[in-house]
Parts: C-alpha cells; sequence; structure tokens
C-alpha cells in the first residue's frame, strides 16, 4: 500500500549538525535494562527500531564516569575501551538499517548512591535528590562539588564524547533532565552555590553550556551534539528577562546545542501512564522551544497517531516525533505509515509496565509488544514468524488476552485456530476493567488484535461458547490451548501474607462481582492487598459513582507496586479528589456485616470501620478446571486424537496484562518447534582485551 501524503512531512530528512536524520522519527534515549551485561541483546533491540524505520535510535543513559554508578537500576557505562567495543555492537546495527545512533552521555550527580563503586556521590551544594521511591533512596549524603570537580566533569564528559565518536555514534548527548547533575545546577533548590555557577540562571546554566562547549570540542564537527533537558520545573519558575527560566534558559544556550531534545522533569510527569494523561502531554510545558532557536527540536509524548505527529510538525511544535514507549509497542511504527498500513501499528497502551521493567533492573517487557527484548536471546521478531510446522489444529478456550495474543500469533505462523469464549465478547477481565476510570486506552490491546485477527481466514472466534470437557473432546483438535483466566478469591492473609481462609457471606465481593454487575451497598470497604492497580481504581470508580467509600491496605500506599509503574503519585491524588477515605498499614480480619475489623499491620491494634459491602482485591486464582478436568482423561484424549492440552495466561499463573499476553505468544512460538532451540541464550559481557 502507498503512504498516505498527509504524512509525507513525517518522512522529510531533517539536518541535526553534521548529520542527517532520514525522517523525523526519533526513538529517543531510553533505558531497556541490557546494559554492557548483555551487549548482544541490547544491540538487537536497537537494531530492530532502526529495521522499524526510525531515523534515529537512541541507546539509554550511560555513565561517563565511575562517580555516576546507578546499581542496580540498569544504567550502561562508557567508562573505558571495552565500552567501546560494547557500544560499537549497537552503532554497526542501527547503521545496517540507515538510522542514525545517538548516545545520552549521564551523569546522576546526586541523583545516584554509587552502591557499586563506593565513590561518594556529589552535587552542586550536597543535597541528593530525595525520592520516594525505595529503589532511589540512599543513606549517604553527597559531597558538595569543588573546582577541581567540576574540571574532573568537563574531562570525563569530553573523554566518553571521544569514546563515543570511536563507538559509531552520530549524536552525543549532554543530559540535564531529571535531577541528574547538570539539571541539579540549573534549579536554586539545589544549587546554592555561591561561586560564578550559582545564584543567576546564566550562572546555574553555566555548566551546562560548558559540558556542551566540551563535547563540541571533543567530537570535533564528527558528531552531532544533542541537549536533552527536562522544563517543567523551569517554565513554573518567574524570571525577570522572559516569561519564565525556561525560555531564559533556551534563549541563553539557543544555538549551542545541534538539538534541542525537551521532556518534562520526573518519571511520572515525563513517562506518564493513560490512566493519567493523553497523547501529547508534554507539549503546555515545551511549546515555546522551537520559537527560540534555530536548532531543530525533539519531544515526546505517548504518540501513536500519525495525525498528531503531523499537527506537532506544522503547527512548529517539534521538528522531529520523539518516542520512547510508542517505539517500545511497535518498533516498526514508521515503516507502518510509511506503507499505508497505520491501521496495523500496535499502539501503546500507557500501563507503563516498560517502566516497571527498568525500576525492576531486568530487560524492557511491554504488554502490547511481547517479542521486546527477546530479539537475540529467543531470536523474536515483532514482524516475523515462523511458518507452521505441521498441520496441527488448535483450539482456544477463552478469548482474553492470553487466548488473543495465541491466536494471532499462532494464525500468523498458518495454523488452522479456533478461538471459543464463553462471554459475548472477547477481552476476558478487559471487558470489564477498560470501563474503569482512565482505563480506556488498554482497550488498544483488543482493538489490535481483534482488527489483526480478522484478516486471517485460517482462525475462527466463536462468542458465547462455553465448552465443557466432552465438546472438547468432541471438538477434534490436534492441540488444545485453556485460556480461561482467573478469578478474584475473597482470601484473606496473616500479617506474614499467609492465606488465613476464606470470606464468605452477604456483602463479601469481589472485582468480578462487580464486573458481572452486582451493586454493592454504601458504606463499600475496598480492601487491597494485590496492590496493583485494581483496588485503587475501583474505590476511584465506587466514589465517583456516589457511594461512600474507604480504602485499606495493608501496605504503606495505596495501590503500593504501582510506585513502579509511575502511577503510584497520580493514584494518591485520584482517591483524594474523589473523596475516598485511605487507610494504609491496616489489615482486615473480620466483617459483622455492618462493620469491619481493622487490625493494624504492625501493632494489631484493633478498630471498627462501618461497611456494608466488603470488596476484597487480593489474591487471583487460576480458572482451570477445564483444564484439570480434561487432563484426567488422558485415554479419551488420546481417542480424541488430542495431543497436548496446555495452559496460558492467568489460567496457569494469574498475573498482569503483560504476562498474559507474553505467555500467549510465547505458546504460539514453541508449537512444533525443535526443543534445542527452546532454551534462552545467554548473554555475557564482552571478554576484556589485556
Ligand atoms: C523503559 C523506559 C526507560 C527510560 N529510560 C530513560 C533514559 O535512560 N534516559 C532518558 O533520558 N529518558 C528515559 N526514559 C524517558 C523517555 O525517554 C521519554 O522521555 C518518556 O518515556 C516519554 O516519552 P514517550 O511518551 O514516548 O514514552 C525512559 C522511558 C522508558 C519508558
Ligand atoms: S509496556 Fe505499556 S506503556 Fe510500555 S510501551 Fe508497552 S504498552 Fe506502552
Amino acid at each position: 500500500m502507498a503512504r498516505n501524503p498527509r504524512y509525507d512531512l513525517l518522512f522529510e530528512p531533517v539536518r541535526i549538525g553534521p548529520v542527517t536524520a532520514r525522517n523525523r522519527f526519533y526513538a529517543v534515549p531510553h533505558a531497556a535494562g541490557m546494559t554492557n551485561s548483555m551487549p548482544h541483546m541490547r544491540a538487537a533491540f536497537r537494531e530492530t527500531k532502526a529495521e522499524g524505520g526510525w531515523g534515529v535510535v537512541c541507546t539509554g543513559y550511560v555513565s561517563i564516569d565511575p562517580g555516576s554508578d546507578d546499581a542496580p537500576l540498569p544504567y550502561a557505562t562508557l567508562w573505558d575501551d571495552d565500552d567501546v567495543r560494547s557500544h560499537a555492537l549497537m552503532t554497526e546495527a542501527v547503521h545496517r538499517h540507515g538510522a542514525l545512533a545517538g548516545i545520552e552521555l549521564w551523569h546522576g550527580g546526586g541523583s545516584v548512591v554509587n552502591r557499586l563503586t563506593r565513590l561518594p556521590p556529589m552535587s552542586p551544594s550536597g543535597t541528593s535528590w530525595m525520592a520516594t521511591h525505595v529503589g532511589f533512596m540512599g543513606n549517604q549524603r553527597p559531597r558538595v562539588m569543588d573546582a577541581a570537580d567540576i574540571r574532573a566533569l568537563h574531562a570525563a564528559q569530553a573523554a566518553a564524547a571521544r569514546r563515543a565518536r570511536q563507538a559509531g555514534f552520530d549524536i552525543v548527548y549532554v543530559y540535564a533532565g531529571m535531577g541528574y547533575l547538570p539539571y541539579e545546577f540549573l534549579l536554586p533548590e539545589w544549587n546554592q552555590r555561591r561561586d560564578a555557577y550559582g545564584g543567576s540562571l546564566a550562572n546555574r546554566a553555566r555548566l551546562v553550556r560548558e559540558l556542551l562547549e566540551v563535547t563540541h570540542e571533543a567530537v570535533a564537527g564528527r558528531c552531532a551534539v544533542a541537549l536533552r533537558v527536562s522544563l517543567e520545573e523551569l517554565r513554573a519558575r518567574p524570571s525577570a528577562n522572559a516569561p519564565s527560566e525556561a525560555h531564559e534558559l533556551v534563549a541563553l544556550l539557543a544555538e549551542l546545542p545541534d538539538l534541542w531534545d525537551v521532556k518534562l522533569d520526573s518519571s511520572p510527569t515525563d513517562c506518564p501512564p493513560s490512566r493519567f494523561a493523553a497523547e501529547g502531554s508534554h507539549e503546555a510545558v515545551i511549546d515555546f522551544v522551537k520559537g527560540l532557536t534555530r536548532k531543530p527540536v525533539v519531544g515526546v509524548g505517548r504518540f501513536t497517531s500519525p495525525d498528531a505527529m503531523v499537527s506537532q510538525v506544522r503547527r512548529g511544535v517539534l521538528d522531529l516525533i520523539g518516542a520512547a514507549r510508542p517505539s517500545i509497542a511497535d518498533p516498526f511504527l514508521p515503516s507502518k505509515i510509511d506503507e499505508g498500513r497505520e491501521q496495523d501499528i500496535r499502539e501503546c497502551i500507557g500501563c507503563n509496565i516498560c517502566i516497571s521493567s527498568w525500576h525492576d533492573s531486568v530487560p524492557v517487557r511491554c504488554t502490547q509488544n511481547p517479542t521486546i527484548g527477546e530479539e537475540w536471546r529467543r531470536g523474536w521478531h515483532p514482524e516475523r514468524i515462523a511458518k507452521a510446522a505441521s498441520t496441527a489444529s488448535v483450539l482456544i478456550v477463552g478469548a482474553g488476552p492470553a487466548g488473543l495474543e495465541c491466536a494471532l500469533a499462532l494464525g500468523r505462523r498458518g495454523y488452522e485456530v479456533t478461538v471459543a469464549e464463553a462471554a459475548d465478547d472477547i477481552g476476558g477481565r478487559l471487558r470489564f476493567e477498560t470501563r474503569l476510570p482512565g482505563l480506556a486506552a488498554w482497550g488498544r490491546l483488543l482493538d489490535w488484535r481483534r482488527g489483526q485477527l480478522a484478516r486471517l481466514a485460517n482462525v475462527n472466534v466463536y462468542r458465547g461458547n462455553r465448552l465443557a470437557a466432552e465438546e472438547v473432546l468432541a471438538f477434534g483438535a490436534t492441540h488444545v490451548v485453556i485460556a480461561t483466566g482467573a478469578r478474584w478469591a475473597k482470601l484473606l492473609y496473616s500479617p506474614l501474607e499467609v492465606p488465613t481462609g476464606l470470606l464468605e457471606g452477604p456483602g463479601v465481593l469481589t472485582p468480578d462481582d462487580l464486573a458481572a454487575g452486582t451493586v454493592p451497598q454504601g458504606p463499600v470497604v475496598v480492601y487491597d492487598f494485590d496492590n496493583y492497580y485494581m483496588g485503587g481504581v475501583l474505590a476511584e470508580h465506587l466514589a465517583r459513582g456516589g457511594h461512600s467509600v474507604s480504602y485499606v491496605t495493608p501496605a504503606g500506599h495505596v495501590s503500593a507496586w504501582t510506585i513502579m509503574s509511575n502511577e503510584q503519585p497520580q493514584v494518591h491524588r485520584a482517591l483524594a479528589a474523589a473523596g475516598v477515605a485511605v487507610h494504609t498499614l491496616a489489615r482486615v480480619t473480620a466483617f459483622a456485616g455492618d462493620s469491619l475489623t481493622l487490625a493494624h499491620q504492625f501493632t494489631g491494634a484493633q478498630r471498627q470501620l462501618p461497611c456494608r459491602s466488603l470488596i476484597i482485591v487480593g489474591a487471583r486464582l487460576a480458572d482451570d478446571a477445564l483444564y484439570t478436568g480434561l487432563s484426567a482423561r488422558s485415554a479419551q484424549l488420546a481417542e480424541a486424537g488430542v495431543r497436548s492440552v496446555t495452559r496460558i495466561g492467568d489460567a496457569l499463573a494469574p498475573g498482569a496484562l503483560v504476562h498474559a499476553v507474553y505467555s500467549g505468544h510465547r505458546y504460539a512460538r514453541e508449537l512444533d518447534a525443535d526443543p534445542a532451540t527452546l532454551t534462552l541464550r545467554r548473554d555475557a559481557p564482552l571478554p576484556r582485551q589485556p
């Protein structure tokens, strides 16, 4: 198919200093968990983006010096020649597909605690980045940088820039974002210096200016020099010389970088979940930048719509469309627009599981794209899949996220696939969950698979078909896949998280009851020890629906795990705005029909809370009765010609959507595969050279 001329603009080349990007699609710096310890995985991961049409593909944050060590978070390093060879794997891979390779040189300053290198951290005035995220907390204050430290920093940036050039990078960054060292110099809260680096904005910007200058000098015109800078706080700060300090900063440094890469200031605002921010959410902060510089500007905002991208360029907001998450969810996004296949774009749903993989320090995972991070170690490609190795037919029972992904991948391989769904529509748990506040965008998971499946003549989906074991046997498929999901349990837990038994009785509900249409009686208590989104979002939903709602959790925060997905600050705000009363560090121990007994998680002190409907959001148990029933009939299975019965997704191990999709995909990839090919290839750092 031909490209829609409306999108031609996105395929214009853009000059960035001495290099030229082939189009306006720019995969911005983002860590992917695959550090220098997994160089082949990392190179293959970034190569896939280049193959998918991105004009520029960047690294994640790369430390310039052992004094900037983010362990155990997955930062890369460019400290020596061995690191050069490691990164060269990526630049070669990216260049093979005609893209430019960018590297984000990084010093964490007071945000790092140097757990690995044990060097004392440093910051402009001895202030650390006091974060609420447990992974970022440290117990050593940074030392105040002196003039020698600043000179050493210049030298480290210059040395790293020279190595970057040697490794084959085309764009070399100065990174002044997100609480990291150059950013700390920009903000007076961190920077209380009385020397030439503190005071006026011109002074506070001096370090960034000098880092840009030494980088230019080091790359000697062979690479472009980019500045990535967070502008949210500065834009909120008044200036005597400009509409804000952000305006003043951009005007001060306007022509010094070859590229402005502009972003927001903390991960939850820079990389916000779709639950709380729409596509293009950065515009209100960064819209002025292009007006103050002649250099190209790249920015982000979970862009997946080509019309939104064109609008950014036409309205003079951005020159290059930056993307982290959209390039993870679909590394082939640019190619699909180029080929007139916009409807094939696997749009990011904004769930932020990818950012949780960064917090977990593991290779990046994505709910929409199960192949991400698996390009090298499993040989999975997002757009290609091996042809069927037999004429087997497959019956999948259940059309939730796991069943649908399994059906799609098997269908693409060419198997004859039948999907039987008990409900009147596909979607499993998402049929209910996408109706909850802020979760509509998650429906893209279903919409994309629905659209892709509709094109496969070899996949048939039957709705309203609840199959019993006899019917599965009578169907006569070669392989049966059980994707029947999981159910929320009315289980309570001890302080040590040991199950203490079921709590039954009138007024005791789970999310499944609400999904089935049960209307709770007020006052309602949502008791959450699942700790992901469901407890918080249900409390918000019910409160907005007019109920009096209390939220109770044994954890210290609401939706405690969502600190990993950047949602937690906003969940707290959303519950406060909806009038939900929050009780943390509390366990439910008894329910008398009109009141609950709560025990403090640590002291055991008891108190009563009025409650007529208790919604337990705790454990989920696999809904695997069909699997168990079939497994007990091995003779009949053999007679019916069924060679395997396999559970996938929540029916196997209840988890988040990302696990379900991955599980379904993996089954499809591995059907009929040679067992010798099924092991995980293990990556390792390149051997050090003597
Ligand atoms: C998994 C992940 C890792 C990230 N790591 C970095 C990083 O190393 N350096 C950086 O400047 N930004 C990082 N970011 C932020 C992104 O570059 C980007 O600013 C943000 O995700 C918003 O863009 P998007 O809406 O296109 O995702 C990361 C984002 C994600 C999702
Ligand atoms: S994990 Fe979620 S937010 Fe991240 S890229 Fe995938 S779909 Fe988007």
